[in-house]
């Protein structure tokens, strides 16, 4: 079909009510070669960079982007001088020859975006954390398996190799029983620096930024370009690092070893590396628990980064490490890499495995799979698993004691 039919085609089966496509029909339009067409909603720090990524991705287009900020919209005109810009993600929505939406708004709005889009009947890549709450994580869940739309969620370590070398050891069966897995993240900045914080350009003002669309429903205390820019330190906005960085870090592992919702989670730590107002916590200690016999715990702090970031998949035959991120390892060699190590107990004649995967490109896989209609990398079941686990560590920790699942899903958010 070529590009002028297929929009035919589109503009066509268009049922009446504007902008909505029924899934069905939008199923299977694009063909191999057909032009893909992206809209991206919330276009700042993270959706420049993925912008980067998708434009480089063959026969695919940005046309247009939603962003409450005015600033963005020359920013991005940069890099797609002819975009089409919005300051309201909803009329970027109507926009019938839109295939896909990448959306990189703040957390907190995540899910408004995602239940949009998926109406809209758009294929959707959608930032992590999936969601803000629990309750919004089930929704989302429930919009996009109620649809055929091919959802990617911003996890993009499981398109990495070395994932697939994890999961290949694991499958292999050379790891044995896992019982603990142990990881960890760590960062720091100059003293008086607050890890995140970010300044306010001078045109970051009440006229410039539709402060109301960005507040979602929280209470307003009058516009503040502070909190606008740095939504992460504070948990109306936010769920801190927990939904930042464990959450890239508890996807891996549970996708990994197959978890599924942990049946309890226990959070402690506080504001320790820079009391500059923030809410949410820079020194963190989390403890999970799974049904399959799996205590997962992940620490982090943000005064030191020396150990960057890890994780340690202890079985009863072998080792999984998994060490990145940081410029001043221990070992010193480079800055990603796996390796599997036998327990000699049990595998007496196993040999240490350095992983080979390469990989493949996140984004470029979820434009691969809006092509077949395949379950991307990062499918939204793993999105829901990844936030419930990240939202339970959270409500422990503002509840002080140990959360069960079921305590956790009964638990309504507060603004
Ligand atoms: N996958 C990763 O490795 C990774 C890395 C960094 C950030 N992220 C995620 O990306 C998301 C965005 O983070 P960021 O650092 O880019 O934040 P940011 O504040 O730099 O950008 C957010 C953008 O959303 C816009 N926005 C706010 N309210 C909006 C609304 N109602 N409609 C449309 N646009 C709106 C803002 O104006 C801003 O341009 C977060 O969820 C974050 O966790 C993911």
């Amino acid at each position: 079909m070529t590009e002028n039919t297929r929009r035919e085609f589109i503009k066509n089966t268009a049922v009446a009510s504007a902008a909505f496509l029924t899934p069905k029909l939008a199923a299977g339009v694009i063909g191999a070669n057909d032009r893909i067409r992206i809209g991206m909603i919330g276009v700042g720090s993270r959706g420049q960079d993925l912008l980067k990524e998708i434009v480089a991705v063959p026969n695919v287009e940005v046309v247009a982007m939603a962003d409450v900020y005015t600033r963005r919209f020359d920013e991005v005109k940069r890099v797609v001088p002819n975009i089409q810009t919005f300051g309201d993600h909803r009329r970027l929505l109507e926009m019938k020859d839109i295939d896909g939406v990448i959306v990189a708004s703040p957390l907190h709005i995540h899910a408004k975006h995602f239940v949009d889009a998926i109406a809209a009947g758009k294929d959707l890549y959608a930032e992590k954390t999936m969601t803000w709450s629990i309750p919004e994580a089930e929704k989302c869940l429930n919009a996009a398996r109620n649809s055929d739309r091919v959802v990617q969620i911003g996890l993009q370590h499981e398109s990495g190799g070395p994932f697939a070398d994890a999961k290949q050891w694991l499958g292999q069966g050379i790891v044995g029983k896992v019982t603990l897995v142990d990881s960890w993240m760590s960062r720091n900045t100059p003293h008086g620096q607050g890890q995140w914080v970010r300044q306010p350009a001078a045109d970051c003002t009440a006229a410039n930024v539709n402060w109301q669309a960005f507040l979602n429903g929280r209470p307003d205390k009058g516009f503040d370009a502070y909190r606008f820019m740095n939504w992460r330190l504070y948990w109306m906005f936010s769920g801190g690092n927990v939904t930042e960085n464990m959450i890239h870090q508890i996807a891996w592992i549970m996708s990994a070893l197959d978890l599924p919702l942990p049946t309890a989670a226990n959070m402690s730590g506080g504001i320790f590396s820079e009391k500059d107002g923030r809410e949410v916590p820079d020194t963190i200690t989390v403890t999970l628990e799974f049904p399959t016999e799996t205590v997962v715990t992940w620490q982090s702090t943000f005064s030191n980064s020396r150990y960057g970031l890890g994780q340690k998949i202890l079985g009863s035959d072998g080792t999984i490490e998994y060490i990145a991120g940081a410029t001043d390892m221990v070992s010193g060699e480079s800055e990603e890499q796996i390796h599997y190590y036998p327990e000699k107990v049990n595998r007496p004649s196993g040999e240490a495995i350095t992983g080979s995967n390469r990989g493949v490109n996140h984004m470029a896989n979820w434009i691969d799979c809006m092509r077949t209609r395949k379950t991307p990398n990062a499918p939204v079941e793993l999105g829901y698993r990844s936030a419930v686990a990240a939202h339970m560590a959270n409500i422990s920790y503002r509840q002080r004691r140990r959360i069960t699942l079921e305590e956790a899903k009964a638990f309504q958010p507060e603004f």
